[in-house]
């Protein structure tokens, strides 16, 4: 495939566009093309999924969107802010006021308890949680009984519930996880994937999320499949057969190594 295609959202507004996206790393012989004219819309309230093998670029499309690293060439924009137009500090901020994360390592601090780490953002931020929201998103995540614990006190699924619970509080425009199930049993990883998609469905949150599950990414409303950076077709109201089927399909036509 030699064109770029958009993939435009079906939502009523723009959480965050990518336009003619690339990421080169390094020089010369050793230059990987990571991202290459990607475009892409995530809408808002959408759940996408990011799929395609393993480094197919889709971390680095993540990254890039996310405003953690930095892009060879093309735009992004989160809501309605090109990044980069931003310095440093204002990328920084914008991070720490618009933007979720999940990773699939947890990234908690152990020295804080639950409650501490789920409002450290706002903390740093110097905002103050809305009380009845943070009330509302532990009690969606089932933590209430386990605010006072430190992480090593919490399971590993209960720690990633810390983790979506600290990246619903501060009620971003858009949450990235990155495999955000993929430390998890499949337990556990149905109840994060539970969380994520009725915070999409009830509070009107946008979530992306890079996966590797085809079970998991049937929890979104649509998954966009990345090959050598670029992306090469997306399903509407995936299922998990169906997802497991199209990639199947990439295999074949071996687009993917
Ligand atoms: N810091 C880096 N320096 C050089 N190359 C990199 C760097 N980070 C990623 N790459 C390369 O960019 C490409 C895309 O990597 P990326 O991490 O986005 O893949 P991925 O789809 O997330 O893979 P995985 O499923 O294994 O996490 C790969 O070829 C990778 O080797
Ligand atoms: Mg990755």
């Amino acid at each position: 495939m030699t064109t770029t295609t958009s993939f435009a959202a079906r939502a009523t507004g723009v959480a965050a566009r990518a336009s003619e996206l690339s990421k080169v790393y390094g020089q010369g012989e050793t230059q990987v093309v990571a991202l290459d004219r990607v475009s892409v819309d995530f809408g808002q309230g959408e759940f996408t999924a990011i799929m395609g093998p393993s480094g197919s670029g889709k971390s680095t499309l993540m990254h890039c969107v996310a405003g953690l690293d930095s892009f060879s060439s093309g735009s992004v924009r989160i809501g309605e802010t090109e990044l980069s137009t931003l310095k440093d500090k204002q990328l920084t901020k914008l991070r720490r006021d618009k933007i979720g994360f999940i990773f699939q390592a947890f990234n908690l601090l152990p020295t804080l308890t639950a409650l501490e780490n789920i409002t450290l953002p706002m903390d740093i931020a110097g905002r103050k949680p809305d009380k009845q929201w943070l009330e509302q998103v532990i009690s969606m995540v089932g933590l209430a009984g386990r605010l006072t614990h430190r992480p090593t006190e919490l399971s590993g699924g209960q720690q990633q519930r810390v983790a979506v619970a600290r990246a619903l509080a501060s009620q971003p425009e858009i949450i990235f996880g990155d495999e955000p199930t993929g430390n998890l049993d499949s337990r556990s990883g149905a109840e994060v994937l539970g969380f994520l998609r009725n915070s999409v469905r009830e509070l009107g949150q946008t979530v992306v999320m890079v996966t590797h599950d085809p079970v998991a990414a049937s929890y979104a409303d649509r998954v966009i499949f990345l090959a050598d950076g670029r992306i090469v077709d997306e399903m509407l109201q995936p299922t998990a057969d169906g997802v497991l089927d199209r990639m199947k399909h990439f295999d074949a036509k071996g687009r993917t190594s």
